[in-house]
């Protein structure tokens, strides 16, 4: 027999991760619902050319990551799986008329998004992200809002040291005085590029600077700063964002290499890193604003702004600072487990836990066939508070209800059950 195992990059989220999942899906839709977001869901899949257009063609994400559907006829449209949310987020803004709606449009959604990275802890090919989008808001205090809210979410998911790095990186009016001057450096330093930075040079020279590349990082320290070539729009604006944030208390640092790797990304550009984090480079998440990307996706010119935090990565920071014990505890026992002395009648235990779990409680039947004895370890083993027992003949339908935690009995009329477990259970609860 060959072995098959999850596909290199990927993972199987089993209960005990999954229940850290949850918590910090449940914790996002807490928080949004809060900062008056609304949840979209959008395909895992859209035309390539969306996000081509989108995210840019000479990007890792695109040149090198996106995850193609080989097309199953000839004239069928091109489909890639989606690497990040924001550009089927607008798509659908632009396809649905959005702009027509208040703006705002302030959306979440959380799922996997799909990248053919080279996979290593805390990257992997296919992983989670939880969003937010505001569309049709041109900030700057928005922008804070935002860089707050993810803050936040860290925060509450009590990930320790979060760093929250922001710059501005310019806008169509300033940005390209700047690119000529960084593309004059880089040629000045042409023998010490790796072979894919010296393509890009012309063609997307920004990308440089967020080259993962080791060899670049002397260079790009270096490289002149984006924030010494701001317009005074995009200056002003940048100073307001920084204010916004005093003034709620976040705590940032400006980091004038931040460049991000996705190409629709004008002025506020943002990222949180956990501090001191071994050999770890990786961002936590990561964001910015999108004023062109409307208009870029067939839509009236409209500003944007979001983030995406990868939840694969918080919930690695949170087991390396010992915070996720408390959610993958989360394995909870039944209430009750229906047992009874003829190791044959799994009908009368079936049918019973049927009937309680019909009323909204949580019931186990054993369906082994084995001795009561037997039965009643396993429901003490599955830290059940009670057992509901049928004898050798169910005389009008009583049980025994046994308390496994008090060592008490009594005989319950099956009318009563569901009503008395349930009390009892809330009693626990309370009391
Ligand atoms: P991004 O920086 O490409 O931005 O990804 C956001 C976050 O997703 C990263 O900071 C990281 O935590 C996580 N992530 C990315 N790639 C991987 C991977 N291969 N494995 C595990 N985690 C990963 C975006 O995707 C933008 N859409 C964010 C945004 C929303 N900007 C505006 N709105």
């Amino acid at each position: 027999m060959p072995t098959y195992r999850a596909p290199r990059g990927t993972r199987d989220l089993l209960p005990d991760d999954r229940a850290v999942f949850d918590r910090l899906m449940r914790l996002g839709a807490d928080l949004t619902r809060r900062y008056g977001y609304r949840p979209i869901e959008t395909p895992l899949f859209e035309q390539t050319a969306v996000f081509e257009r989108g995210i840019g063609e000479v990007t890792d994400v695109v040149e090198k990551e996106l995850f193609r559907l080989a097309p199953r006829t000839d004239e069928s449209e091109a489909w890639a799986l989606r690497p990040e949310p924001t550009a089927g987020i607008v798509r659908a803004y632009v396809q649905h008329g959005m702009q027509t709606w208040p703006q705002p449009v302030k959306l979440t959604t959380t799922g996997p998004m799909f990248r053919y990275d080279r996979p290593q802890a805390g990257r992997y090919r296919q992983f989670w992200q939880f969003d937010v989008e505001a569309i049709g808001d041109p900030g700057p205090a928005i922008d804070a809002e935002i860089v707050e809210l993810g803050h936040r979410f860290y925060t509450e998911a009590g990930v320790q040291g979060v760093e929250v790095l922001v710059n501005s990186i310019g806008d169509p009016a300033c940005r390209p005085a700047y690119i000529a001057t960084l593309t004059d450096y880089y040629r000045g330093h042409l023998a010490k590029l790796p072979p894919t930075e010296r393509d890009r040079l012309e063609r997307n020279v920004l990308r440089l600077l967020d080259s993962k590349d080791p060899d670049m990082a002397g260079l790009n320290a270096a490289a002149p700063r984006i924030t010494d070539h701001l317009c005074e729009a995009c200056s002003a604006h940048f100073e307001s964002v920084k204010a916004h944030l005093a003034a709620l208390g976040v705590p940032f640092r400006v980091e004038p290499g931040l460049v991000r790797g996705l190409d629709y990304y004008t002025r506020t550009a943002f990222e949180f890193y956990v501090a001191g984090r071994e050999g770890q480079q990786q961002a936590l998440g990561g964001g910015g604003r999108y004023d062109g990307l409307v208009a870029l996706l067939g839509g009236r010119p409209t500003p944007g702004i979001g983030f995406g935090l990868g939840l694969d990565r918080v919930a690695l920071v949170l087991a390396e600072q010992g915070g996720a014990d408390g959610a993958a505890a989360g394995a909870e026992g039944p209430l009750a487990v229906v047992v009874s002395a003829d190791p044959d009648d799994t009908v009368s235990r079936l049918r019973i836990a049927t009937e309680l779990r019909a009323a909204g409680l949580r019931v186990r039947a054993d369906l082994a066939r084995r001795k009561l004895g037997r039965q009643l370890e396993s429901a003490g083993k599955d830290g059940a508070h009670f057992a509901v027992i049928v004898g050798e003949e169910l005389v009008d339908g009583q049980v025994q209800v046994r308390d496994l935690q008090a060592g008490t009995q009594r005989t319950v009329a099956p009318g009563d059950l569901a009503r008395e477990l349930a009390r009892a259970e809330a009693t626990h609860h309370h009391g």
